[in-house]
């Protein structure tokens, strides 16, 4: 169900098959992708045509359900070793995003132990895993709205709302919930090279909120903090270690040192499903690198000299020493480290 300031969807199961919305071809073009197979769930997560952390689990999720269907359907004596490799394949399609391995370890083992067709009880364990998403970010939305004064404007990077969730938003919850309560002047949007999440995503769902959002390029977030144009940095996270250290796309460790600079708060907003109490701190965390073609080209067309070359990291890890607060679910943590991550997860 959507609501008022919730509209868009990424990712639906209707009528017994997945449906992606493309964010590939998003703000152009609302094209919806109908899959069928488990590898090509997998290719549509690797190749971005669903991404962010909560979306790409849930995405994995319904992406069991096909496996399990299919191998069942062809060994429904012995359909488990081949559903454990489509979870493999589901599992290696993007390695920051621990959402990821959280959904897929869920679907496998709920499917240890049932018997006869497992795909209604796996369908009603995605839809699960779906709902409760959405249920965290209202959550989470009124958690983080509550830190914010009146009269407040925020800046935030890469896309977290409806279309990197199940619905509404992490950080971008707590951006439509503060925008709800009257407590917003404006939001600010980093564009987030290269694949201009922020100008391509999160735009599209604030106009379509009508909340007012101003774009700017990645580089000029350190002169708005500095002109006292925003109060919060407010970003969602793909993993955030035991320690508090928190993985996010590529630009937020800058924000988060300039806004620790200019005085700026810092705000993580992510389900219980984004921690990782397995992994100590940020410097384990696998951070995925993408083809360079991603830099050097914009929308298939060179931009970058030839034969230059480019590093292109999709993540970066901004240390707990920096975050002010870490809204999830469970509750809220302020100058996370070890002890308060644990009490929290406990
Ligand atoms: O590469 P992406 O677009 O999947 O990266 C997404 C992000 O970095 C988001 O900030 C993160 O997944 C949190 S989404 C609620």
């Amino acid at each position: 169900m959507t609501c008022s300031h919730d509209q868009v969807r990424a990712v639906a199961w209707i009528d017994g098959r997945l449906q992606l919305l493309d964010q590939r071809r998003l703000p152009q073009c609302e094209e919806i992708m109908v899959l069928e197979d488990s590898n090509a769930v997998a290719d549509a997560i690797r190749d971005m045509v669903v991404r962010g952390a909560p979306a790409i689990g849930i995405t994995a999720a319904y992406g069991a359900v096909i496996a399990a269907g299919s191998r069942f359907k062809a060994h429904p004596d012995n359909w488990r070793s081949g559903f454990k490799q489509d979870l493999e394949v589901l599992n290696q399609a993007r390695p920051t995003a621990v959402n990821l391995a959280w959904a897929v370890q869920r679907m496998w083992e709920a499917a240890e132990t049932l018997e006869g067709d497992p795909v209604p009880a796996l369908i009603e364990l995605a839809h699960t895993i779906h709902e409760q998403d959405i249920q965290a970010n209202h959550t989470m939305g009124k958690l983080g709205a509550a830190f914010i004064d009146n009269g407040s404007a925020v800046l935030t990077h890469c896309n977290t709302g409806s279309l990197a969730t199940g619905g509404y938003g992490t950080a971008l919850g707590v951006i439509r919930s503060a925008w709800s309560a009257g407590k917003l002047t404006t939001v600010f949007a980093d564009e987030t090279r290269p694949w201009l999440q922020g100008a391509r995503l999160t735009a599209w769902e604030l106009v379509k909120d009508d909340i007012p959002v101003t774009l700017l390029v990645d580089g000029a977030a350190a002169y708005l903090m500095k002109q006292g144009k925003v109060q919060w940095v407010i970003v969602g996270s793909d993993r955030i270690a035991a320690n508090g250290d928190v993985a996010n796309k590529i630009g937020t460790y800058s924000a988060a040192v300039a806004a620790r600079h200019h005085g700026v708060k810092f705000m993580v907003v992510a389900p219980g499903s984004t921690v990782d109490m397995n992994i100590p701190a940020g410097a384990d965390i696998p951070i995925e690198t993408r083809p360079p073609a991603e830099v050097l080209e914009v929308a298939g067309i060179a931009v970058a000299a030839d034969g230059a070359q480019a590093w292109n990291p999709a993540f970066d890890v901004t240390p707990a020493e920096l975050v002010d607060v870490i809204v999830t679910e469970r509750g809220v943590v302020e100058q996370p480290d070890l002890a308060k991550m644990t009490a929290m997860m406990a």
